[in-house]
């Protein structure tokens, strides 16, 4: 039978107007029609579940919080990016892409994977694991099955134009690479400063790539204290201060090279819009220095399976030796959507990111 109520009745009948409300959540669209994801551990949520590796945590207790389980997210629940997706909107999480399957590539795709950095050696020592390089290659399989869905390359291309291209890499090319001097020579090789040029090239060079293949939106982070986490000052020491001096002071270089190039990309590739994201500000009243669970699976730094983790997690900004939880996640997600602070990101947080107009020049066929 058909509802007959009037604008009135409707008015004035708060369980209905609830529902439509509801539905119109339900219904919502999403501020940007797609959201790529580039990036290690701190992004992968299943792409090294079946690769020979040790980073790989496919096991409890990770995702303790997590309604579907052990998902290969490297957190008790969800990721920076889960939280981001939600908050613009998207009713689904991105899936990674060793699932990607039908038309759910056309809201975007994870290719991030545990171990991976923007140099193609970082992280072998842990085993096979997915550089930025082939991450790249990856999204380009996806392009291809965008454009089949899609019909022809035009549309596709203004498809891409209007999505968010997310790089958060970096940290391994430093933890699993130059601060790793038994399997890797690049300390040999190059001084802190030179090693952060080398990375920031590469990472122009991989940008320019995907800018090329049609991005256009990009959100790049910026790496974080690696010298904080509870892995880095157990192995290392830190001689009476919080973090790994030595491990901060390879990391800042990084920084401020990334700066500076997402302005000359800015510059040169004026139909794109790039940012700079940095939001892993404020850790007031929360556990910085132990880990949540039980450390010593993986290298050392990851879970020890099955072992009950600590109740209070979100007071907690580590997870395991080195990945924060989901409760930090969701603070930095917030901040990198919203932020009004420059050093936090420049010149766009992601809510303005994702309100930029971007004008492509599509040939006529
Ligand atoms: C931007 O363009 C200038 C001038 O052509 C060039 O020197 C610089 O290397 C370019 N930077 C990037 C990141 O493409």
């Amino acid at each position: 039978m058909e509802s007959k109520l009037k604008p009135l009745e409707l008015a004035a009948n708060p369980l209905l107007l609830a529902l439509l409300n509801l539905q119109n959540l339900a219904n919502a669209v999403p501020q940007v029609p797609c959201y790529f994801i580039f990036g290690d551990s701190l992004s992968d949520n299943g792409n090294n579940n079946k690769l020979v590796t040790t980073a790989k945590v496919n096991y409890p207790p990770y995702e303790i919080d997590f309604p579907q389980g052990p998902t290969g997210r490297f957190n008790n629940g969800r990721t920076m990016h889960d939280f981001i997706v939600k908050l613009l909107g998207f009713e689904e999480y991105m899936p990674p892409f060793a699932e990607s399957e039908g038309k759910n590539v056309l809201n975007g795709v994870n290719y991030a994977s545990g171990a991976s950095g923007i140099l193609d050696e970082t992280g072998k020592h842990r085993g096979i694991r997915i550089p930025l390089n082939d991450q790249i290659k990856n999204h380009k399989t996806i392009i291809s099955r965008i454009t089949t869905l899609m019909g022809n390359d035009s549309a596709t291309k203004s498809h891409l134009s209007q999505c968010i291209y997310s790089v958060q890499i970096g940290s391994n090319d430093y933890i699993n690479n130059y601060f790793k001097p038994e399997s890797y020579d690049t300390s040999n090789r190059y001084a802190p400063p030179e090693y952060a040029n080398v990375l920031v090239q590469q990472l122009s060079d991989q940008l320019k790539t995907l800018y090329n293949s049609g991005a256009r939106k990009f959100a790049v982070y910026g790496l974080g204290l690696i010298g904080c986490t509870p892995d880095a000052r157990v192995v290392h020491g830190t001689k009476g201060t919080h973090c790994v001096d030595k491990f901060n002071e390879g990391s800042v270089p990084f920084n401020q090279r990334l700066m500076p190039l997402i302005d000359q990309l800015n510059k040169n590739l004026t139909e794109a819009k790039f940012t700079f994201l940095n939001p892993f500000g404020s850790i007031a009243g929360l556990v910085t220095d132990i880990p949540c669970c039980k450390t010593g699976g993986g290298g050392g730094e990851l879970c020890l399976p099955n072992l009950k983790p600590c109740d209070n997690r979100n007071k907690y900004i580590f997870w395991d030796g080195v990945h924060p939880t989901d409760a930090w996640n969701e603070m930095i997600a917030k901040s990198a959507y919203s932020t009004n602070k420059p050093q936090e990101a420049k010149p766009f947080n992601i809510q303005k990111l994702a309100l930029q107009k971007i004008q492509i020049h599509v040939n006529p066929k």
